[in-house]
Order: structure tokens, then C-alpha cells, then sequence
């Protein structure tokens, strides 16, 4: 582990939205008085109605001391405003010309500059468009758009109208898409012709179409023309976008919307069962996403800020279209790959456009880091001052590449811990305030309380290592899963009762620094993404020839972790490597690319306890690598299965 320490540079010290002690005092503060600290920070949005000041905070996480045994969460619960009204309308007195959206193709030559006053009326526009198809509020409106900036007018068209948006990332399969739209019940997507990624089309309306066979209840596609390629088009359910535009009337009155109601759902991997649909309201997390956005990227007027990732997933919701644009900053929505044209694509577009911001995951480092040097070099990179990381560990080599050869030493890196329940980040460095270690989220946010519980749920005070909960809640906070708020309690508030668990194992050092060390429960973090073991596995045995399969993470080089699966055969199924292509493609296709199995064991037993259950410690330690240390192996129903998956494992 590094004991390196960068202290905050000093030029970035002088001109720092808050320094060391200012973040201390502010901190303290957020805790003693959680209701009074953001009662305070919510008056940077505009509301209708303002909120009151005993209406600011009223939660209970349940357990043991909670007054109610439920669990509930709500935050400005008296006040009203407008998403769509706070990232916009505001903003176009004081910066209506001023670039709202900058957006790079796929192909280097394709670029678009929209300002807030025509990223105002196209939204104003499609809200009228989708009043006009019927969509009310509180319907559920499922987008599944390529990186273009459409995804972000048919969200703030969304947020406009008070219907709630569930976008599905575009690299997911029909199948997994039918599971969404069905799941919250949309009658409604919003798609594209086709993506383009890397100079390749991805059939967006098609897989789309394919959907629709398992999803009766959509009775409304509204496809935005991005490639102009062949699709099928049904008359009476299907809609072009730029039609729909064209015809609609260009005023349109934000509706008022209670601070709690719901903004958008966001499904995401958990330990057990399908994905759950993450829902996030309007008030608190729209504060919480521009609070976070201004201090942890200390962003100004006229910064350049780009965050590379996906609005398929929640780091693009918040921080490459809620957060930024509620401040009023220009973001930089990129529809490509870092590798397209050529490995120094992301050097090649921070001169471009002078991007002052850069906010990546380190997968995307690891894998520019194997490319070497030379071809981060031919660029300047100048106008950099902050480098933001996200969605996995950073191992310390890849921070010092980040931060040497990217950042010329120059740019503080804040590693930013957080999760799709979290609505925005919550540990943290703040660049003109925090100290950085290589590999540390540093420190919490303000109003976040975390603490380091053993499995028994005791607190461990000082330097300690254990499980990562969140003692209090925060405005951005998950309020419940769509449509299951019993599986919400059970998921975040049933293993430490009282409070919410984060599902991450944690180290917390002589300074009070956290080091997240990864996921304690079923799911693998795959680049950044999260998968759902019990997900990949259903998909496994949903094939013709396989019995069972069990799915484990292993440390992959470029990736973080890769998904290794035993799979054990129908009787009389031959394992060949033609059958485990098969189950790859077969996987890709049920679920998506991001779950292909990286290693395939064929395994004709499984360790099991006498009680039938799977023994994946086991199954870990043998996909690591580590078979010298599979620990307690007497309670297996049968030994002897360990001994050929040993001599057959498959990450030597
Ligand atoms: C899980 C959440 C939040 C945006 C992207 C992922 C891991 C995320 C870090 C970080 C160490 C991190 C955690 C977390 N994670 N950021 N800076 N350091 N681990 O969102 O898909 O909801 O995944 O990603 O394990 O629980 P997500």
C-alpha cells in the first residue's frame, strides 16, 4: 500500500472554493446540525415553493433506537421546484449563450456546441411533444439513447413534465431491456436508429423492436435519426424525434414538482435477483448532485468540464447532466470509445476543446497506460488543472501514470467513492483542502457519516478495517427500489440494522483516510460496472446444455475484475471450446457485452455443503489463483470436487 502524500498544491490552494480548515468547520457543522447545514445549501437551487425549515430532514433508517420501525426518507419534504427549470430557465438571464453541452462524435469530426438557450427550447420542445403522446406525471418514460445530446433533452424533457425517466444503458440486450420497460411499466421509449461506437453501428431500434415482442405494454417509440441507417418503423406506434420537434409548440410552463417526487429509476446489480430499479426524487438529489459537483470539481464559470462516462449509468445522470448543468457549466458529452481513432483520443479532445476538468474511471487509465507514453505526449494538455477518478479502486500505478504523465504532475486527482444508491459522491478528496494519497477516497463529504462496522455490526473506532456503512442520511440518497420499497429495507437496512450498508468492505488508516477494498457481497465490479453474480449465473443455466454454473470475480489486469464461471453440463454434454464460445455469445446476448465471461471452467461438481449450498470462498480462492489457501474445506458434502477444480482451473 502506498504511504505516499501529495499535499494540495499550492497555486490550487489559492484559488480553491475551500481550504483545509474551511472544509473541517463545514463538516463538523453538517453533522452537529444536518437539518440546519442543509436547509442552508439547498438555497443554491431555485424553488416554487420554498421549503420550511422543520420540513428540511425527516428519516428514519429503522433498528433498533428509531422512534418508527419503517424506513423513510424525505428531504425539503414541503417544498416544489423544477428540475428542468434549475438546469435551464435559470440560467439563461446571466449565461443564455453560454455553451451548455459540447458534444464530440464518434468520428472526430462530428461536433455540436448548444448553448443553454437552445438546450432551453429543444427541451421546452419535446416536453410538448411528449404531453402531446400522452405522457403524464409519474409515468415512467425508458430511454435507451446512444451518447448524443438528445439522451439529455429527453431527460430534462422528463424532469419538466414530472415523468420519470428510466434510462437503460445502450449496450444492454433486448432481453434486459424487456426486463426494465416491464418491470417499471413504461408505456414509452425513447431510442435511436443506431448508435455508433467506434466506427461501428450498434442497432439500437432493432434491439428495440426485439424488445417490444416481451414488453406488450409500450405503446409509443419515439426514435431520434442518429445514423440514418435501415430500421423497421411502425406507423401509429413509432414517431421520429425531428418530427415531433418540428410540430411542437416552443413554450413550455415547468410543472411545479413536490421535492419527493420522483425524478428518475436507474436499475442496477445487486447480490441476489434481477436488477433493481434505484429511485431517486427531485429535491434532495438534485441539491446533493450540484453541491457535490461544484466543490469536489471546484468548478467555475468558465471551466471545460468532461466526465467520460455514460449517461446509461448513474456518473453520467449526475455529473455529466444533472450536477453541471444545475451550475450552470459547460459539459462535454463524448459519443465514442478512448481508443477510436487511436489511443490518444482523450488527449486529443482535451486540446480540442481546452477541457480543464477531466473526470474517467481507471479502467479507461489502465487500458491508455498499456499504450504507453508516446502518445499521451504529443499532446499538451495545458489547459488541465483537476483529474477526477471513479467506479473502482485506483491502484496506486495507475494514479501515478494519471497523475505524472497525464496531469504533468500539475492536476490534483480526487478519487471519488460512490454508488448508483448514493445519487453523487460521498468520500472524497476536495482538491483545495485534502490532502491525496494514492488509492484513497480520502475523506467524507459533508453531512456524510461513515463508519467501519465488524460482521457482528460493533463500530471499530481508528485505524480498523471492516464493512462500510453510512450512519446518517444525505439529501441525494436513494429514498426506495421501484415498486419494492420491502426489498430496499432488506437490501440497505436488514445487515446493521439502523443503518445503511454500502455492500463495501473498507480500511480506514491513521489519518481518518477510507480505502474502499471492494465489494463484500455477490457483485463484481467489471470496468466500473456493476454485475450481479446471481444475474450472470441465471443467464448460464438458462442454456440448453448446462446443469448449474457459479459465478465469481477474479483481479483481471485491465478490467479490475473478471467474471469466471464454473459451469457444470447437462449429462452427456461434451465441454468443448466450441461450446464455451457458445456460452459466451450466449451470455453477451441475454445480458449484454459488459457480462461476457472472461474464464470458463468446465467443473463437473460443485463444492458444496451437505446442505446443498454453493461454497464460494472456494470458488474465489481457485479462481484467484490461491488454491494453496482454500481454508475449511470439511464441511463440503464432497471433498473430492476441489481436487479437479484445482487441476482444472483456468487463471494460471
Ligand atoms: C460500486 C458502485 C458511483 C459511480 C460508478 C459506480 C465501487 C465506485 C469507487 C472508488 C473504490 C469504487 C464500489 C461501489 N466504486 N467508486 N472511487 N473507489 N470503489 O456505481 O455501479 O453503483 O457501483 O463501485 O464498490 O460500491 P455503481
Amino acid at each position: 500500500m502506498s504511504q505516499d502524500i501529495y499535499p494540495v498544491p499550492a497555486g490550487f490552494a489559492a484559488g480553491a472554493r475551500i481550504d483545509a480548515s474551511g472544509y473541517e468547520a463545514a463538516y463538523r457543522r453538517s453533522l452537529e446540525d444536518p437539518a440546519g447545514f442543509w436547509a442552508e445549501a439547498g438555497r443554491r437551487l431555485d424553488w416554487i415553493t420554498p421549503y420550511s425549515p422543520d420540513a428540511v430532514k425527516d428519516v428514519s433508517f429503522g433498528g433498533p433506537g428509531a422512534a418508527s420501525g419503517d424506513v423513510h426518507i424525505r428531504w425539503f419534504h414541503d417544498g416544489t421546484l423544477n428540475v428542468a427549470a434549475n438546469c435551464l430557465d435559470r440560467h439563461l438571464g446571466p449565461r443564455g449563450d453560454k455553451v451548455a453541452i459540447l458534444w464530440e462524435g464518434d468520428n472526430p469530426a462530428d461536433s455540436r456546441a448548444i448553448t443553454y438557450r437552445q438546450l432551453h427550447a429543444e427541451v421546452s420542445r419535446f416536453a410538448n411533444a411528449l404531453l402531446a403522446l400522452g405522457v403524464q406525471k409519474g409515468d415512467r418514460v425508458t430511454i435507451y439513447l446512444p451518447m448524443i445530446p438528445e439522451a439529455a433533452v429527453a431527460m430534462l424533457a422528463c424532469a419538466r413534465i414530472g415523468a420519470i425517466h428510466s434510462i437503460v444503458f445502450g449496450g444492454f440486450s433486448p432481453d434486459s431491456l424487456a426486463g426494465r420497460i416491464v418491470d417499471c411499466g413504461s408505456k414509452i421509449v425513447i431510442t435511436a436508429d443506431e448508435g455508433l461506437r467506434a466506427g461501428k453501428t450498434v442497432p439500437l431500434k432493432a434491439n428495440t423492436d426485439k424488445a417490444l415482442d416481451q414488453a406488450p405494454g409500450v405503446e409509443t417509440v419515439v426514435v431520434v435519426r442518429r445514423t440514418g441507417g435501415k430500421i423497421g418503423f411502425q406507423e401509429g406506434r413509432d414517431h421520429w424525434y425531428h418530427d415531433l420537434i418540428a410540430k411542437a409548440d416552443p413554450v413550455n410552463e415547468p410543472a411545479p414538482q413536490n421535492a419527493e417526487d420522483p425524478l428518475f429509476i436507474l436499475y442496477t446489480s445487486g447480490s441476489t435477483g434481477k436488477p433493481k430499479g434505484v429511485l431517486h426524487t427531485t429535491g434532495g438529489y438534485l441539491v446533493y448532485a450540484a453541491m457535490t459537483h461544484e466543490y469536489v470539481f471546484d468548478v467555475r464559470d468558465d471551466d471545460i468540464y468532461w466526465c467520460t462516462a455514460d449517461v446509461g449509468w448513474v456518473t453520467g445522470h449526475s455529473y455529466i447532466v444533472y450536477g453541471p448543468l444545475a451550475n450552470g457549466a459547460t459539459t462535454l458529452m463524448f459519443e465514442g470509445v478512448p481508443t477510436y481513432p487511436d489511443a490518444s483520443r482523450f488527449w486529443q479532445v482535451i486540446d480540442k476543446y481546452g477541457v480543464t476538468i477531466f473526470y474517467t474511471a481507471p479502467t479507461a487509465i489502465r487500458s491508455l497506460m498499456r499504450e504507453g507514453e508516446a502518445l499521451v505526449k504529443t499532446t499538451s494538455r495545458a489547459s488541465l488543472r483537476l483529474l477526477g477518478s471513479v467506479g473502482e479502486p485506483i491502484n496506486p500505478e495507475a494514479w501515478a501514470w494519471y497523475h505524472k504523465v497525464v496531469g504533468d504532475e500539475r492536476c490534483p486527482i480526487v478519487d471519488t467513492w460512490w454508488q448508483t444508491e448514493t445519487g453523487g459522491i460521498l468520500i472524497t478528496p476536495l482538491p483545495g483542502a485534502i490532502a491525496l494519497k494514492p488509492g484513497s477516497a480520502t475523506l467524507p463529504f459533508f453531512g456524510i457519516a461513515p463508519q467501519v462496522v465488524d460482521a457482528e455490526g460493533k463500530v471499530l473506532e481508528g485505524a480498523t478495517e471492516g464493512n462500510l456503512v453510512i450512519a446518517d442520511s444525505w439529501p441525494g440518497q436513494m429514498r426506495s427500489v421501484y415498486g419494492d420499497h420491502e426489498r430496499f429495507v432488506q437490501t440497505y437496512f436488514s445487515t446493521y440494522p439502523g443503518k445503511y450498508f454500502t455492500g463495501d468492505g473498507c480500511r480506514r488508516d491513521e489519518d481518518g483516510y477510507y480505502w474502499i477494498t471492494g465489494r463484500v457481497d455477490d457483485v463484481i465490479n467489471v470496468s466500473g460496472h456493476r454485475m450481479g453474480t446471481a444475474e450472470v449465473e441465471s443467464a448460464l443455466v438458462a442454456h440448453p446444455k448446462v446443469a448449474e454454473a457459479a459465478v465469481v470475480g477474479y483481479p483481471h489486469d485491465l478490467k479490475g475484475q473478471g467474471i469466471y464461471a464454473y459451469v457444470t453440463l447437462n449429462a452427456g454434454e461434451d465441454p468443448t471450446d466450441a461450446l464455451k464460445k457458445d456460452l459466451v455469445a450466449w451470455v453477451r446476448r441475454e445480458i449484454g457485452p459488459i457480462a461476457s465471461p472472461d474464464l470458463i471452467q468446465f467443473a463437473p461438481g460443485l463444492p458444496k455443503t451437505r446442505s446443498g449450498k454453493i461454497m464460494r470462498r472456494i470458488l474465489r480462492k481457485i479462481a484467484e489463483n490461491e488454491f494453496g489457501a482454500l481454508g475449511d474445506t470439511s464441511t463440503l458434502a464432497d471433498p473430492g470436487v476441489v481436487t479437479d477444480l484445482i487441476e482444472n482451473r483456468q487463471n494460471r
